[in-house]
């Protein structure tokens, strides 16, 4: 079992990695908590104890039922239940549990305690670790949330062979990222070590800058095309294969703008693709499409802040030049 802190000062927490981290559970759960309500869905295979007095609070499946409305329901089943301020949630799932039952968890009685059981790839390597929760409005996507530290995660990996291939590519997506953001021979470690390495590195980065005020922007590699892609919504892409598109137009912009030569390039579809996953956009796309919507991303502060590699690795910069846009996506057309 590998143990990761991710380090907050009082609110620092333990990120637990590996087979049967799930078994770890129990003694996790902070000790005054005398009940806890598991929040899970009906398609997850994966059975928690608590070790003391539970419930199970099953929620609707998908994007659509990451919303306000589920967040109201939990919220009423737990104070009908008599959930307490010192009681504790335990969301089993993957980003649309840990993202969901964190917020209800973050607005119930003010803020209780949560415990995360990511049981997806990219829940273990992102959406359960950092504090970032919440549910999406009609408006779009993550508009209503609050950061909400867990006070533990825990990153089964004996769970993961449960996924459906497509689910784990997902995940791959996201791991792929971590690999521009100095986690070397990421491809080459066991399937343990490489959660627990993509862990290190988005710890540290929550560590430096919890509420995002700079820094933390870079977990958001690739993202700016990827959430594009969502948004533009026809093509069948699942977050991390709209992401690691992504990451190949941020490398090709990136050496467009003189931030990093064509090796670097090439070492970007080396690992996309060693990942099998897509490196092209989905044919039929109109660049200028996808162009105006990068505008519109929530985390474009001004201009066009996209997150590139560089000399001093990658970090956000504003570009405001159309045609270097449009050109950096011939490549992947
Ligand atoms: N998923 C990006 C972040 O947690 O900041």
């Amino acid at each position: 079992m590998i143990e990761i802190e991710v380090p907050l000062a009082d609110r620092t927490y333990p990120v637990v990695v590996g087979e049967g981290a799930r078994h770890r559970l129990a003694e996790l759960v902070p000790t005054g908590a005398r009940r806890v309500a598991v929040v899970t869905q009906e398609s997850i295979p994966v059975v928690v104890d608590p070790g003391r007095d539970h419930r199970v609070f099953v929620m609707g499946e998908g994007e659509t039922a990451k919303d306000l409305s589920t967040v109201e329901d939990l919220c009423s089943q737990w104070a009908r239940w008599g959930l307490t301020r010192g009681d504790c949630v335990v969301a089993v799932g993957g980003g649309v549990v840990t993202d969901t039952a964190g917020f209800a968890a973050a607005v119930y009685h003010r803020g209780i305690a949560v415990v995360h059981v990511a049981t997806t790839l990219l829940g273990q390597i992102d959406a359960a670790i950092g504090g970032k929760t919440g549910v999406n409005l009609a408006e779009g996507k993550n508009l209503v949330g609050s950061f909400w530290q867990p006070s533990a995660v825990l990153c089964d990996t004996e769970v993961l062979a449960t996924l459906p291939p497509r689910e784990y590519r997902n995940g791959l997506g996201e791991m792929a990222k971590y690999a521009f953001l100095g986690v070397d021979d990421l491809a080459s470690l066991p399937l343990d070590e490489a959660v627990a390495a993509c862990v290190r590195c988005k710890a540290e980065v929550v560590g430096s800058d919890e509420r995002e005020a700079g820094r933390r922007a870079i977990l958001n590699y690739g993202h700016t095309l990827g959430h594009a892609l969502e948004t533009a919504g026809a093509y069948d892409l699942r977050h991390g294969e709209a992401v690691s598109i992504g990451l190949i137009y941020a490398a090709e912009l990136a050496h467009r703008l003189g931030r990093i030569g064509a090796d670097r390039v090439a070492e970007h579809r080396a690992v996309v693709g060693g990942y099998d996953l897509p490196m092209n956009v989905p044919a039929g796309l109109d660049p200028d499409e996808l162009i105006a919507l990068f505008s519109r991303d929530k985390k474009a502060v001004d201009a066009i802040t996209f997150v590139l590699d560089g000399p001093d690795g990658v970090e956000p910069v504003a570009v405001e030049d159309p045609a270097l846009l449009r050109s950096a996506f011939q490549p992947l057309l």
